[in-house]
């Protein structure tokens, strides 16, 4: 089985991160995002993955000579000239994805994260002879979603782009599995799948939902990032994951790369993720955070509600909360309160911000 993920748009809402690699390839949880999906496209039965992508293909190139090996999954590019939205990288690929036997495919955005019940997905998508089935779960503002009406079939009556009256809590979570037959619905253009395409194809009562049971999140901007992050580690403590961090001055569910080192006296948790080769030092406190590779924090700082991107220093006896978001590289001195700091790449903070700002 084949399927296609959309690697392309700008990752704006995800920057200063984004402005160091494509968003699918921002770390969560201790690998790329998209690595999270691709593992579970090979779990599901994909021996090829197609990324949609319209920016950055050399940063992308070198990642995928890195994975394909590691995960043993073929990954080709796509590369569009100009951003063909969320249909038209369908067309542009459709020799891969049509293998001329009828084959179903799957669809996904590049920045959700769920447990990815795919097989199952796919059964109840051939179970009712869909064109296109589309993952759904229930959620409290549906407005900044496509919104998904169904019947008790899991039949789509309508299906509303970013809706700005109320339709329905069910959203579309991004994940899709369509039958090759979409792709004569397709042109090759820029066209969106959610405004242009599944609205005709429940129109003609091909489209079905499939409703997520467990986790979601759309991982796309910082705090829903962190969100995300809280959901990821709780549904690890509930699977009884060994890789969940035990033992002195853990606390709740931590995440620990093995090549990271932590110092004495620290308290981690709840919901942490270090990565591989971050330093900690001695005293630190650390909780709702996630500190990305290569990362340092000195002696006695205390890091809260944060993204540390890569390669970032942070100094000693300092204290960072409110959703500051670190970008590649950035050194903050020792005994600095930062308060809802954004620091783009390669920055280096010498005072105390102390109401939420961009550091430029
Ligand atoms: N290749 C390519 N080219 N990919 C693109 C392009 C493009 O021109 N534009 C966007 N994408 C990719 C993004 O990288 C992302 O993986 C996906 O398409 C969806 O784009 P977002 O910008 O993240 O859309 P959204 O979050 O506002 O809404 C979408 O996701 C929601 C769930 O998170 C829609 O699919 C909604 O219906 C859905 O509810
Ligand atoms: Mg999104």
């Amino acid at each position: 089985m084949r399927a296609l993920i959309l690697v392309g748009g700008y990752g704006t809402r995800l920057r200063p991160l984004t402005l160091s690699c494509p968003k699918p390839l921002v770390e969560f949880c201790n690998k790329p995002m998209i690595i999270h999906q691709i593992e579970a496209l090979k779990v599901a039965g994909c021996t090829e993955v197609v990324l949609a992508i319209n920016y950055q293909p050399e940063v992308m190139m070198g990642f995928i000579q890195e994975w394909q090996e590691k995960l043993g999954v073929k990954i080709v590019c796509s590369q569009e000239k100009e951003p063909m939205g969320t249909a038209g990288p369908l067309a542009l690929a459709r020799e891969t994805l049509d293998d001329g036997k009828g084959t179903p495919f799957f669809v996904l955005n590049s920045d959700v994260i769920c447990d990815y019940p795919l097989k199952d997905m796919l059964d109840f998508h051939k179970a009712r002879g869909a064109e296109a089935t589309i993952l759904v779960t229930k959620v409290d503002d549906p407005t900044k979603y496509g919104v998904v009406v169904m019947d008790e079939y899991g039949q789509v009556q309508r299906f509303v782009e970013k809706p700005k009256e109320f339709v329905g809590d069910k959203i579309n979570a991004g994940i899709y599995v369509c039958s090759p037959t979409i792709l004569n619905r397709i042109e090759l253009r820029p066209t969106s799948i959610e405004r242009e395409v599944f609205p005709h194809v429940a129109a003609d009562n091909r489209l079905y939902a499939y409703t997520l049971n467990g986790y979601w999140m759309d991982v796309g901007q910082p705090k829903d990032y962190l969100k995300g992050l809280h959901l990821y580690l709780d549904s690890m403590a509930i699977r009884q994951s060994p890789q969940l961090a035990k033992g002195p001055g853990i606390n709740g569910n931590v995440l620990v790369d093995p090549s990271a080192k932590i110092g004495e006296g620290c308290l981690i948790g709840p919901d942490v993720s270090i990565s591989a080769g971050c330093v900690i030092g001695n005293g630190v406190r650390l909780s709702h955070c996630v500190v990305m590779r290569g990362v340092r924090i000195k002696d006695h700082s205390k890091v809260e509600s944060c993204i540390v991107g890569w390669d970032s220093t942070v100094g000693a006896w300092s204290r960072l909360e409110n959703h500051c978001v670190l970008g590649e590289d950035v050194t903050v001195k020792d005994e600095l309160y930062l308060n809802g700091a954004i620091v783009l790449p390669h920055k280096e903070i010498k005072e105390s911000v102390s109401t939420p700002a961009i550091i430029l």
